[in-house]
């Protein structure tokens, strides 16, 4: 009998609905006794976001400093663990990244395989460099990792995922698609549990090769590594200043924050657009450097 932790912080339920079609061929797999929990911050975050409790958590994502969570009811060791999370400003979710710095996570994941699954926009290699090393630091064994983002072009996901999250509205509307991850792709998710669960009756866990490969785990998009690496650097200044600025939610922090939104909406309506033409025009004389760096951030599942 293997025992599986299946972990996920989900707001709107997007991200659970993906797990729930993960765990379901665990679940049904009487070989495996399969213990599905979410992360609970002591404090709850809101959802839909207002605006200014939507940027005051853009710092502390960025430099990881994760809130306290609840306890999870869970036995003491598992054979397999799989931690769902989403992104938030190109870091794990603040919950989350709570989680791996608790003690009970110090505990449950050392020497253990862990299997990472992403549902977000489309803005996660940073995020997962950030999981690389907090699971490092816990002693456990990155296996593999999933990734789903949302739907339509990057440039129609900067309208409708912002808006979805501050809103709570999903429709289609204008030219733009519904927001989030298409219910086929959630749909064809399940196929991550039936090849977890056909790994773990012949022990794959206990290897180190990826269980996933050749299941379209991960598509990296290798026109956008270079607009994420960017941002992530603007990403540490701008955090820097704002927590300088004062506690979250103070005045002083809610006038930054009100520049950098300001400053954050020029960028995505001039240089976002500009810069992904640029990486049009250079990606064939840069293609060798972009396809290397592609199959790197593809790993340990790739395509
Ligand atoms: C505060 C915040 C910041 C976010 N930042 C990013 C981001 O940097 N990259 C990205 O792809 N998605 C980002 N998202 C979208 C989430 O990754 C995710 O798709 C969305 O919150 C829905 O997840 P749910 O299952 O928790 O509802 C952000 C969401 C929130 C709430």
């Amino acid at each position: 009998m293997k025992k599986v932790l299946v972990l996920y912080y989900s707001q709107s339920g997007q991200l659970k609905k993906v797990m729930d079609r993960i765990v379901m061929p665990l679940k049904h797999d009487d070989e495996i006794e399969c213990d599905y929990r979410a992360i609970k911050p002591l404090h709850p975050y809101p959802y839909p976001w207002l605006f200014y409790n939507f940027f005051n958590v853009f710092p502390e994502a960025v430099y990881l400093d994760g809130c306290d969570v609840k306890p999870i009811k869970v036995q003491d060791e598992y054979d397999l663990i799989v931690l769902g999370y989403t992104s938030w400003f190109l870091s794990p979710s603040i919950p989350v990244t709570g989680f791996l710095q608790s003690d009970q996570a110090k505990r449950l994941f050392k020497d253990k395989p862990v299997v990472t699954v992403i549902a977000c926009r489309d803005m996660w290699l940073v995020a997962q460099e950030k999981m690389k090393s907090l699971l490092k630091g816990l002693g456990a064994r990155l296996l593999d990792n999933v990734v789903l983002t949302d739907q339509g072009k990057s440039l129609y996901t900067f309208v409708t995922t912002p808006r979805w999250l501050l809103t709570g509205k999903k429709d289609a509307f204008w030219f733009f698609p519904q927001a989030g991850i298409s219910e086929e792709e959630i749909a064809a998710a399940s196929r991550f549990g039936e090849r977890l669960s056909s790994a773990l009756g012949k022990d794959e866990e206990k290897h180190s090769a990826s269980m996933l490969n050749h299941l379209g785990a991960v598509n990296v998009n290798g026109k956008l590594i270079a607009s994420e690496r960017i941002a992530h650097r603007s990403f540490l200044i701008w955090s820097k200043l704002i927590k300088k600025a004062g506690k979250p939610n103070s005045q002083g922090r809610n006038v930054v924050i009100t520049i950098y939104a300001i400053f954050l909406l020029l960028l995505i309506v001039t240089l976002v657009p500009l810069n992904m033409l640029i990486r049009k025009l250079i990606y064939p004389f840069r293609k060798k450097a972009i396809d290397e760096a592609v199959i790197n951030y593809e790993l340990p599942s790739g395509r």
